[in-house]
């Protein structure tokens, strides 16, 4: 697979394409373009995770890293229209589309940016993420430990990763990196695909339930909760 999109602003011609998809519950239409992640549709990892995660947080500061077209931003500005969504991606088209079809779905509340332009002291009370795991294990580690620490306390974090590009392996990565304030673990098993929860406990410790996944013991990775 062709991974060149995830690193750099794509060298072809930046020619849109409309493509009628289904997010939240809505037919829409939204613009894909060559150079980015999945310009034929919602991929498939997406589509688990847009389908098995339960409703975002309905307030503060949600979070897509890698936005891509934006499949996961728009979905979580639908599903939290009170929110604001923050839709970071290192690829200049995929956020051009990104924002480009906020705007003409009419959901001002999504803020598309590089994602050095996120203020530094912004928490996230949601976080929704097809992350872009081609990158390799030392980048990949790095984006996450730059963005799971700064979910709020109470705070979800939903990761859709292939099973046979390394999620269980990841899980436990994880859950040894963030320790004793976060929960994670695998909360749903579909298509080849895992969907991760990282949920950093409240402040009186506790994560907040689930959803779809049950609760297991702070910081581990466990069979709790798994389908
Ligand atoms: C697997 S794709 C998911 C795209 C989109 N969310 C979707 O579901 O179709 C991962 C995305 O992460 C972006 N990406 C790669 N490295 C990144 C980084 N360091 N920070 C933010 N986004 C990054 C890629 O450009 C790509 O758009």
């Amino acid at each position: 697979m062709d991974s060149s999109h995830y690193f750099t602003s794509p060298e072809g011609p930046f020619q849109r394409r409309s493509l009628e998809v289904q997010l939240a519950g809505r037919s829409v239409t939204v613009s894909t373009a060559p150079g980015i992640f999945s310009p034929d549709g919602v991929d498939k990892g997406t589509r688990v995770l847009l389908q098995e995660v339960p409703d975002p947080a309905q307030g503060g500061h949600l979070l897509d890293i890698g936005c891509g077209w934006g499949p996961i931003a728009l979905s979580l500005a639908m599903r939290a229209p009170q929110a604001t969504v923050w839709a970071v991606d290192v690829n200049e088209r995929a956020r051009t589309l990104c924002a480009e079809n906020a705007a003409a779905l009419g959901l001002d509340t999504v803020l598309v940016l590089p994602p050095e332009e996120v203020p530094a002291d912004l928490q996230f009370s949601t976080i929704w993420s097809n992350p872009p795991i081609r990158i390799g294990k030392p980048a990949l580690h790095e984006l996450l430990l730059r963005w799971l620490p700064r979910l709020a306390p109470g705070g979800e974090a939903w990761l859709v990763v292939q099973k046979n590009l390394g999620a269980d392996s990841l899980q436990r990565w994880l859950a040894g990196q963030l320790q004793e304030a976060f929960t994670v673990e695998r909360a749903a098993s579909q298509k080849g695909f895992r969907l991760l929860r990282v949920a950093r406990h409240a402040a009186d410790g506790q994560a907040r339930s689930g959803g779809t996944g049950g609760q297991t013991g702070a910081g581990q990775t466990s069979g709790g909760g798994q389908r």
